[in-house]
C-alpha cells in the first residue's frame, strides 16, 4: 500500500512518527530482527522477557505498542486492525527495517495478519501465536460491547480481570498474573474501547490464508483456552508450509508462562 493510501486509512494522519517501541541489537550482525506485537489489552512490556533473552541468541528484537496502548494514541476514526497495520507498516519503514519477521500474539496476531494481506512485501516471516483468523461470533461481539461499557464504567483494569480465568491457567503464578494486570491497568480507557471496536468489526481472514506466501509459524499454549491448540492447527493447515508449534505448561500467553519453549520457536522461525 501506498503512503498516500495509508495515510487515507488514517483518516488524514500527516505525519506517520513511528510507533513507542523497544529496540534490543546483537552484538555484532543480527541473524534475525523480529517485530512484536503485544496482545489487548497490554503493550510492549509483555514482551520484556524476549527483549532480554533473543538479543544475546543474535536476534534484534523490537517490541511495538499498538495504537492505543503505551505509548501510542489511537489515531484512526473509525479504529480498524487495518489502521493499526497501516501503522506497524509505516513504523516498519521509518525504523529501515528490511522485511523483518513479524510475531503477533492475539490481538498482536490479527494486526499481523492483516499487515501480512496488505503490506506483504514489508514482512520477511509471520510467527501467529494464540491467534485466529475468523471474525468475532455474535456471542463474541456481544462480549465486546460489555467490555466496551466495563471500560468506560470500571477502567482498564476491570476488563482485564474479567479476562483473567479465560487467558491464565488455574494454576498460573500469581506473579505473572500480577505482572500483566499490572500493565492491564495502566492503559487508557479510550484506547481499550478502540481496540474493542476494532477487535469486534474486524474481518475475517480465513479465507485469505492459502494466499499467504511467507514462512509461517503458528504457535499456542497448550491450555489456552481463547485460541486453542485445535485452532493453530487448522490455521498452520491452511497456511502454505505453515507449522503449528505447540507450547506446554502454558496458556494463552506462552511467551510468559513459558518463555524458555516459546524462544525456542521463535528462533527456529528465525533461522529458517
Ligand atoms: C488478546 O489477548 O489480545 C485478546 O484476548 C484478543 C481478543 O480478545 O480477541
Amino acid at each position: 500500500m501506498t503512503r498516500e493510501g495509508e495515510r487515507a486509512l488514517l483518516g488524514g494522519v500527516s505525519s506517520l512518527a513511528p510507533l513507542a517501541h523497544d529496540d534490543a541489537r546483537p552484538e555484532g550482525s543480527p541473524v534475525a530482527t523480529v517485530v512484536f506485537l503485544h496482545g489487548f489489552p497490554l503493550d510492549r512490556r509483555l514482551w520484556r522477557r524476549q527483549l532480554a533473552s533473543l538479543p544475546r541468541a543474535g536476534v534484534r528484537v523490537v517490541a511495538l505498542d499498538l495504537p492505543g496502548f503505551g505509548g501510542a494514541r489511537t489515531r484512526a476514526r473509525p479504529p480498524s486492525i487495518e489502521a493499526m497495520a497501516s501503522e506497524v507498516a509505516a513504523t516498519i519503514d521509518t525504523l529501515g527495517l528490511s522485511r523483518p519477521i513479524v510475531c503477533g500474539l492475539s490481538m498482536g496476531g490479527y494486526v499481523a495478519l492483516a499487515l501480512a494481506r496488505g503490506w506483504s512485501d514489508r514482512i520477511g516471516g509471520l510467527v501467529l501465536a494464540d491467534t485466529r483468523a475468523s471474525a468475532d461470533s455474535e456471542a463474541a461481539r456481544a462480549g465486546r460491547e460489555a467490555n466496551i461499557e466495563r471500560a468506560r464504567s470500571q477502567g482498564a483494569s476491570a476488563v482485564f480481570a474479567s479476562m483473567i480465568p479465560n487467558v491464565f491457567a488455574s494454576d498460573a503464578r500469581r506473579e505473572v498474573v500480577d505482572e500483566l494486570a499490572q500493565i492491564a491497568a495502566s492503559q487508557s480507557v479510550e484506547g481499550v474501547v478502540a481496540a474493542l471496536e476494532a477487535m469486534r468489526d474486524r474481518p475475517d481472514l480465513t479465507g485469505s490464508l492459502p494466499a499467504l506466501r511467507l514462512p509461517t509459524t503458528v504457535v499456542v499454549g497448550a491450555r489456552d483456552v481463547l485460541t486453542p491448540p485445535s485452532e493453530a492447527e487448522s490455521m498452520a493447515r491452511a497456511i502454505p508450509g505453515a507449522r503449528a508449534v505447540i507450547v506446554p505448561e502454558a496458556a494463552h500467553f506462552p511467551n510468559v508462562d513459558n518463555p524458555g519453549a516459546f524462544d525456542a520457536a521463535l528462533l527456529d522461525a528465525a533461522r529458517r
